[in-house]
């Protein structure tokens, strides 16, 4: 690459940098980046956090081939890293917004812990590149949903914070009254971002309004007449006639979230529960292929399954 091309990737790189939201696809993003424009086969990434450098992303093909670079790289590259600096504080304050959303929902949850939404988020963009990649979805709408679902799923229960404290850490099973309140979480969740213009707002729309529906079509909220007044206003004149959503229906993030949100729920301990073994996930999982689940979803998530065990101990319950 000569110093024109060089200019000329770092002026692109640095446009990408800032169309970026999430904080890991960020910082993976840079990365890969400076590895291509140094062209290094290695390369870490620390936070500083005080006075404290934390280390935070590496990646590694090899550990050869390491080419040293000519001079006149040294300022492109403290341009690139004055530009990446700002993307991430960009990043870091849209993240901690988020945190800040998940935390309200926490207080009244406390099963929505940090390390349970962290997880689905997750585990939610591995699942949908597994099935991207096999639906011939082009590289750069993965990448761009990959950036908006991580965030999008981390909210999926956002909508709890509407909901009443007596309900939702009440000890003993729920009525079916009980029950029905709860099930409002998600259209709730879903009117936080009904007036936003972003694709965030409406991937995070999608994921909070559908985690709950089932792909046999039993699962809620259904179409009821406050959802389709929502819906109504959000997708005019789409048909709202059918009263549950049912395969397809069912927006594809929501099928997702779905699928991350039990993953997560029988590996975790609850207060009811002990975590279950593997066996038992996966025959479960297996088995609510086709009626909980979409199919090409439960295929999507065996073909990442390993790296799916690497996210739940790269974010464990107790720290
Ligand atoms: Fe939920
Ligand atoms: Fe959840």
């Amino acid at each position: 690459m000569d110093l024109q091309e060089k200019i000329e990737l770092i002026t692109r790189i640095s446009l990408d940098l800032n169309q970026v939201k999430d904080l890991d696809i960020l910082l993976e993003r840079i990365l890969a980046n400076v590895r291509l424009f140094l062209n290094a086969d290695a390369g870490s990434i620390y936070l500083k956090e005080g006075d404290r450098l934390r280390f935070s992303h590496s990646q590694n093909n090899t550990l050869q081939n390491i080419i040293p670079f000519p001079d006149y790289d040294q300022p492109l590259v403290i341009h690139f890293a004055s530009n990446a600096g700002l993307a991430i504080e960009r990043a870091q304050a849209t993240r901690n917004t988020l945190l800040r959303m998940i935390s309200m929902a926490e207080l009244r949850d406390p099963k929505e812990t940090g390390a349970h939404v962290n997880r689905v988020g997750a585990y939610s963009v591995e699942i949908y590149e597994a099935w991207a990649r096999a639906a011939g979805i082009p590289e750069e709408d993965i990448e761009h949903n990959r950036d908006l679902l991580r965030m999008a799923a981390m909210l999926h229960d956002v909508g709890k914070v509407a909901i009443s404290d007596i309900i939702l850490k009440k000890p003993a099973r729920l009525t079916i009254d009980e029950f029905e309140i709860i099930k409002s979480h998600t259209w709730l969740g879903a009117g936080l971002f009904k007036d936003g213009q972003s694709d965030f707002d409406s991937v995070a729309m999608e994921v909070a309004l559908n985690h709950h529906e089932k792909w046999d079509g039993t699962g809620y909220p259904g179409l009821n007449d406050e959802i389709n007044e929502l819906h109504n206003k959000l997708f005019p004149g789409e048909d709202t006639s059918h009263t549950a959503k049912k395969g397809k229906d069912i927006p594809l993030f929501g099928r997702i979230v779905a699928i991350a949100d039990v993953y997560d729920a029988l590996c975790s301990q609850r207060v009811y529960k002990k975590p279950w073994d593997e066996y038992e996930i996966i025959n479960e999982i297996k088995k609510s292929s086709g009626r909980h689940f979409d199919p090409d979803i439960v295929a999507a998530f065996f073909r990442c399954y390993d790296i799916l065990k690497n996210i739940s101990q790269k974010y464990p319950d107790h720290q």
